[in-house]
């Protein structure tokens, strides 16, 4: 099929209004839009404005009265429990309107917070779902972050309820939520009227009397009194959702996403860009605490009544490389969305790819990456096992959905390894130079969209529009920053090749160097710190901390070193994956005292370097390398 990708592109750039007005008639609305688009709304504008609409409504009980309600929405596959359970869109329907029921029982209404801490179960789902049938504004904070992150999240929104779980499972360890959760409630000042909590059969968490209530007992209560809550209309920009994500300091962003242009932007992704039909099963292989999840697994495939796969497991060790294949082959999946370190991880266990020749795949037709830089190693190693298109894809959880793709469903352009593709219809992508000038074709630069950026996109942060506009807004003014450097080819093809903040990237999660260089700073023993990405042929890139120690401190570094470990993954969690502290005598700097990290990164990542003219000291750069290879790292050989 020739593709009408660039049919499509320009129809949007002639005329964006009429192009997401167009798109918006796929959803329904309680009240028709009085603009589609009003710049003198918000920061840069607001899409729909003065329409209202539901979220629940359009994801679910839309689909109940057109005809799905025996369909299957949700499928809960978990290889860590070995249990699958099916929901169609009726049952679907039920949980989450006596779950909003249970929530208004909890006097939270329109515009009210709760937060979401929780693992990958059925549960989780309605929990969102539940706050958008009411108007509450939810925030999901990921299971591995720990409790720190998880109050700075609690004050920062305001929750007046946390709906939270026993326990989440990874391999090998049942991980106690309860611990974390009551230790970010002690710790933050805020504190939530009420808990609720899914006891799961591994582990049964205390409950604190007065606070807490058991989650399957009040469901109960509420399905024997018939007790659900209708959809509350919400107008079009109304949050729907904060999901905090990391800047570049310990403070995280809180990421806004609306109720209208969300739902009419990934209505329309789902078919143009991932090529799926209502009906057809779809599967992210994400967690729900991750942008990827908010918009693949729950909001996208639900708006377009698809089947949506919640995996609880990994690629590998649950039990074994093929999961993968046994999900894609028992659920019948037809499009696959992970991240590459996925890939990766299964490439390295079962390289000639023998477990997934023990599964029925016939009914896959397509992958999609995205999360982190494709490698075109493993993104060729993909193609020639399974033998469908591999698409790489460019997106951020500020951006909600993809910037640039190869749109399946518009018709495949040719893949270019390397590229993530062409802009998708709503982004206006740039390369800039530092004086804001468009670059050649081919040449390196800043990433930026011209404003405004399209429905589904953040139209701020939360409570915060001048960090906002400082964050994204004011270094090319005119333009959103992605704060990724990359190049465009002549085709109009781009590649992502870095952050150009202090943003790295560990198996596809997104973490701030900054945010760990706090934590080791706060170690009495610790004079001064770097923390750099250093790559990694497994999870692409991961934290290297680089301390020096206050003078006068006698005690065994490697006892200190192992403190600093354990301080990220008590501070942060253990998906920073922070394992590598390394003392050195002295950090390599400018005259003006800027820490060299591109350099360190360098060093350890055995790429060439300059020396900078402006350094202070360059035998300091020996004295890294040195004690990179101290730890065998093998770039500093
Ligand atoms: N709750 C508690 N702990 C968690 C967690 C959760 N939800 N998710 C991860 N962790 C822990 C892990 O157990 C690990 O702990 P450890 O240091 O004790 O081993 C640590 O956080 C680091 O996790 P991760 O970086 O994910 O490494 P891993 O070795 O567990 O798995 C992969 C590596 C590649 C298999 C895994 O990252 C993966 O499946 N990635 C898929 C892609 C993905 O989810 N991308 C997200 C955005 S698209
Ligand atoms: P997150 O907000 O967690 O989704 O992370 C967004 C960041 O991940 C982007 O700004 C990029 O740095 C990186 N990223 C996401 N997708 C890709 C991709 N396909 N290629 C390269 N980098 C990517």
């Amino acid at each position: 099929m020739t593709s009408r990708y660039h049919e499509i592109y320009d129809g949007w750039q002639r005329d964006p209004e009429a192009f997401w007005a167009e798109a918006a008639r796929e959803i329904v609305w309680h009240k028709p839009w009085d603009k589609v688009f009003d710049p003198d709304q918000g920061v840069y504008g607001r899409w729909f404005v003065g329409a209202e609409c539901n979220t629940a409504y359009n994801c679910l009980d839309r689909h109940v009265h057109a005809g799905r309600a025996g369909q299957t929405a949700l499928i809960y596959d978990s290889a860590m429990t070995g249990s699958t359970r099916g929901y169609t869109y009726a049952e679907l329907t039920d949980e989450v309107a006596t779950l909003a029921g249970v929530l208004e029982g909890l006097g939270i209404g329109k515009g009210d917070r709760v937060i979401i801490y929780m693992p990958m179960i059925p549960e989780t789902v309605f929990a969102m779902l539940a706050c958008a049938r009411i108007g509450a504004i939810h925030s999901v904070v990921f299971g591995g972050f720990a409790a720190r992150e998880l109050a700075t999240r609690i004050d920062d929104a305001t929750p007046k309820a946390i709906l939270s779980a026993s326990c989440g499972l990874e391999p090998g360890r049942v991980v106690a939520y309860k611990p974390l959760l009551d230790g970010a409630i002690d710790m933050a000042a805020h504190k939530p009227q009420a808990c609720l909590i899914y006891q799961r059969e591994m582990e049964q968490a205390p409950l604190v009397a007065g606070r807490d209530l058991d989650w399957a007992d009040t469901v109960s209560a509420a399905k024997s009194a018939g007790r659900k809550a209708d959809c509350v209309p919400v107008a079009a920009t109304d949050p729907l959702y904060i999901l905090y994500t990391s800047g570049t300091t310990g403070l995280p962003k809180g990421v806004v996403r609306d109720n209208g242009g969300h739902m009419v932007a990934l209505k329309w992704s789902m078919k143009a860009i991932f090529g799926i039909d209502p009906g057809e099963p779809f599967w992210t292989a994400s967690d729900l605490g991750w942008v990827v999840g908010h918009s693949y697994i729950c909001f996208a495939p639900l708006l377009h009544g698809a089947t949506t796969v919640l995996y609880e497991g990994k690629p590998v060790g649950t039990p074994d490389a093929g999961a993968f294949w046994r999900v894609i082959a028992d659920h019948q999946v037809r499009v696959l969305f992970t991240a590459p370190t996925a890939f990766r991880a299964i490439k390295k266990e079962d390289p000639r790819g023998e477990l997934m020749r023990q599964y029925d795949l016939s009914k896959f037709h397509t992958l999609f990456l995205a999360g982190e830089r494709s490698d075109p190693d493993t993104l060729e190693w993909a193609e020639e096992m399974l033998r469908v298109p591999v698409i790489d894809h460019w997106w951020q959880t500020e951006t909600g959905w993809p910037i640039t793709a190869n749109p399946a469903g518009l018709g495949l352009l040719p893949v270019k390894h390397g590229s993530a593709s062409v802009p998708m219809p709503g982004w206006d992508v740039r390369v800039l130079d530092e004086r804001q000038k468009e670059v050649a074709p081919d040449e390196l630069g800043a990433i930026c969209i011209r404003l405004p950026l399209p429905p589904g996109a953040l139209p701020t942060l939360w409570n915060a529009d001048d960090r906002f506009t400082e964050s994204y807004l004011e270094a090319f003014p005119g333009y959103y920053q992605t704060a990724d450097a990359g190049f465009k080819d002549v085709d109009g093809y781009v590649s992502i090749m870095a952050r150009t903040d202090d943003i790295i990237n560990v198996a596809g999660h997104r973490l701030s160097t900054g945010g760990m260089e706090e934590v080791l700073a706060s170690h009495p023993d610790i004079a001064e710190c770097a923390v750099v990405g250093i790559a990694d042929p497994m999870k692409g890139q991961i934290p290297a901390g680089f301390v020096v120690l206050k003078s006068g401190v006698s005690r065994n570094i490697d006892e200190i070193e192992r403190e600093l470990v354990a301080l990220v993954r008590e501070r942060i969690g253990p998906v920073a994956a922070f394992k590598l502290a390394i003392t050195v005598a002295r950090l390599p700097k400018t005259r003006s005292g800027k820490i060299l990290r591109k350099t360190m990164r360098a060093i350890a990542d055995g790429e060439e370097y300059g020396v900078p003219a402006t350094i202070d000291d360059p035998a300091i750069l020996d004295e890294i390398t040195e004690a990179l290879k101290e730890r065998g790292l093998a770039g500093a050989a």
